[in-house]
């Protein structure tokens, strides 16, 4: 496979389609385990826009039911993390007493989910959980609890899946990683 442009940057191939796919289904498994006979109806949160095609990805997989809710939060500007984490778009549905299972695409310092914890609580929710695609262990300075971690990788900056450098990328079907 060829490397890739986007802006100024130049990306090289990373993690594969098949690879993805075997990591969706391993967390699709184990949230099937949990919730196939459990006496509720949970709600994927899909904490866009990163995680858009990993949450369509996971939805498929999933043998129970459960709905979907989404919220817009942004941090990062080009390849960094700004700290400071906006809510561009407001929770689409209503979660109080509900279990929300949030779908991260990547964990980095652990900001967005922290955030994102603490508007679920204001919220009311009754119980949340956090499945992440992928985890950079070496980024993570916030103490947050991952529930799922489908893919460790070293603290580098990667686009496709639905992850971004500067809004280009998410189209691509696999990860690639920044030349250096
Ligand atoms: P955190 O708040 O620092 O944990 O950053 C999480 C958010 O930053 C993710 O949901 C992504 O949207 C974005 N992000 C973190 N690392 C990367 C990366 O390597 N590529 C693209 N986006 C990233
Ligand atoms: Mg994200």
């Amino acid at each position: 496979m060829d490397k890739i442009r986007l802006g100024d940057k130049t990306f090289k191939p990373y993690i594969s389609e098949e690879k993805i796919a075997a990591a969706v289904s391993e967390i699709a498994e184990k949230l099937n385990a949990k919730y196939e006979d459990a006496n509720e109806v949970p709600i994927l949160l899909c904490v866009l826009n990163g995680s858009l095609i990993f949450t369509a990805d996971l939805m498929k997989k999933l043998k129970f039911n459960v709905e979907l809710c989404s919220i817009k939060l942004s941090s990062y500007d080009g390849l960094a993390s700004t700290g400071d984490v906006r809510e561009v778009m407001g929770l689409t549905s209503d979660v109080k007493n509900r279990t929300v299972i949030i779908v991260e695409d990547i964990v980095d310092s652990g900001r967005t989910i922290k955030n994102l914890q603490e508007i679920l609580k204001r919220h009311e929710v009754k119980k949340s959980e956090v499945c992440t695609l992928i985890l950079k262990p070496e980024a993570l300075i916030e103490d947050v609890k991952l529930d799922y971690v489908a893919l460790e990788i070293d603290n580098k900056f990667i686009v496709g899946y639905g992850l971004d450098y500067n809004e280009l990328g998410r189209n691509i079907p696999s990860l690639y990683i920044l030349e250096s």
